[in-house]
């Protein structure tokens, strides 16, 4: 019965770590998104028809790394990095 208790509590502590480190994530994608997205895709990734940028709410890590990779408008974004590119998606994720 210890044994099953340590058992779960590692397990709780796992969970614990692996949320703090996906709030972590997106805290870092936000910081990244106000400064190099919000310009034309608005501060809530709701798009903006001005700038025919569409909603990116919720785009995953390919989504994103596709569009800095094919678009002439993410012409000055290459430089992200996977790290970045993947809290990106995170903080993405939370916009829903
Ligand atoms: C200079 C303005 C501009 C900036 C800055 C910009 N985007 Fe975009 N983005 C656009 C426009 C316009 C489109 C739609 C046309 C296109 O894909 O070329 C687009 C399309 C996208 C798409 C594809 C959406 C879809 O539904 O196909 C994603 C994903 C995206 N952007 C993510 C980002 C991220 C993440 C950043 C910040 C790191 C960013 N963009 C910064 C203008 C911009």
């Amino acid at each position: 019965m210890k044994k099953v208790l340590s058992v779960l509590a590692v397990a709780a502590m796992l969970c614990l770590v692996g949320s703090v480190s996906r709030a972590q994530d997106s805290a870092n994608g936000e910081k990244t998104f106000k400064a190099k997205c919000a310009v034309c895709h608005g501060a809530d990734a709701a798009g903006k028809p001005a700038m025919k940028s569409p909603s990116i709410k919720g785009k995953s890590a390919e989504d994103i790394q596709k569009a800095i990779s094919t678009s002439p408008k993410h012409a000055n974004l290459k430089s992200l990095t996977p790290a970045e590119v993947k809290d990106l998606a995170a903080y993405l994720a939370t916009l829903k």
